[in-house]
């Protein structure tokens, strides 16, 4: 897409973000910068904002469709665009958000056996096999390894011990990782082979970062029978709050399970949700442009920022995402966070919530201005040295 056409990123000031992004920004006090939640320090996209508040002022409250094919259609037309597949329209289900498709997924088409959990792995999804009644099975890469990725030998060994699905972060927060094909079709083969089951979250997918390209799980031929893919123009798009996913289910079988089930199982996305993810998918490519630019900029600022004030520091390299996972541990401090927190006022994750035990760890989101990054950089550098 030329230049030209794009429309830009905007940075929200200080107190706009404070406004607009309540958990981020409201919970952390005036003098401390946070990069924390996954949320954007950037104004919506001016044309899905326009959607939004038009369809407000058309008093579009009340319940949304039930299937919603203009949304379907517009994530497949999106899918085919960005990633040159794209599931059939029919495969597409609404779901309040991708952390409820995860878990609606593994409830109704799972087995009854364990949940693998790559970790460190997004920190809402521990517990979630849980809260599914099913055991949860860490599979750790180790802090060690050159290269983030899943053991196939121990993916296989917690099979054969009872497990039933794996839950793939593809691409992975907060490794930064995106999973080559070659890679999805080594997890394909061992989940073949003991008729185990994926759930493939994909809500980082827009956010593949020049020289990566994303591969979605269901794109790997023999998948469609034992997985199913939970996607959202939220994360790209600053949405959260509008609570519209999508789970997309190639199977006609799982769809028929899935739409048995009685509708409080899956009824509570919203209206405006939906408007935003349709706008967002017919008509953010423009901003989204954009978007990626600027994250490529930020991920090569704070490369350069590192290695001027933190060289000790370990960032496993960014795929995708707007998130830094850091390796700290070189400056001694049990939990980093917190001495980032108390002494340079800065707002990171915890990795020990990614990384049950793991110490030194953080994950930094550097979705924000040129300058807020800076300035994070020279306080964390300030707390920890
Ligand atoms: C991998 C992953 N899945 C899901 C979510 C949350 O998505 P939702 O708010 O739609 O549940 C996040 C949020 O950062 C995430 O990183």
């Amino acid at each position: 897409m030329s230049t030209s056409d794009r429309r830009p990123v905007v940075d929200l000031t200080d107190a706009e973000a404070r406004r607009a992004l309540p958990l981020k920004w409201g919970t952390v006090p005036d003098d401390v910068i946070p990069a924390w939640v996954a949320e954007m320090d950037y104004a919506v996209d001016p044309v899905v904002m326009e959607a939004v508040q038009r369809a407000l002022a058309d008093g579009v409250t009340g319940y949304p469709l039930e299937r919603s094919p203009e949304l379907a259609e517009a994530y497949a037309g999106w899918a085919a665009r960005h990633f040159g597949w794209a599931p059939s329209p029919e495969a597409v289900r609404p779901v309040v958000d991708v952390t409820a498709g995860v878990r609606l997924a593994i409830d109704v088409l799972s087995g009854s056996g364990g949940v693998v959990f790559p970790t460190p792995g997004y920190n809402a999804q521990h517990g979630l096999a849980g809260i599914t009644g099913r055991a949860e099975h860490l599979l750790e890469v180790p802090e060690s390894a050159e290269r983030a990725e899943i053991d196939l030998d121990r993916l296989d060994r917690l099979f054969a011990d009872g497990a039933q699905t794996l839950i793939l972060t593809q691409p992975h927060n907060p490794w930064g990782r995106v999973f080559t094909r070659a890679e999805l079709e080594g997890i394909r083969d061992v989940v073949l082979r003991h008729g185990a089951r994926v759930v493939s979250d994909e809500i980082h997918a827009p956010l593949v970062l020049p020289g990566a390209e994303h591969v979605s799980y269901l794109a790997i031929d023999g998948t469609h029978d034992h997985a199913v893919a939970v996607v959202a123009a939220s994360k790209a798009f600053n949405t959260a709050g509008l609570k519209c996913a999508q789970l997309v289910v190639p199977s006609a079988a799982d769809r028929e399970r899935l739409d048995a089930e009685p509708m409080s199982r899956n009824d509570s996305w919203s209206p405006l949700g939906v408007v935003a993810a349709r706008t967002a998918y017919d008509h953010g490519d423009p901003w989204l442009a954009s978007l990626v630019e600027r994250l490529d900029q930020q991920r090569s600022l704070l490369a350069s920022l590192l290695a001027e004030h933190l060289p000790e520091v370990r960032m496993r390299p960014i795929e995708a995402t707007y998130l830094a996972w850091l390796d700290a541990s070189a400056h001694g401090h049990h939990d980093a966070a917190a001495v980032a927190l108390e002494r340079g006022r800065v707002q990171l994750s915890d990795g020990a919530s990614y990384a049950p035990g793991s110490t030194g760890h953080v994950r930094l989101n550097f979705a924000t201005s040129p300058e807020r990054l800076t300035e994070n950089v020279e306080r964390l550098a300030k707390a920890w040295t």
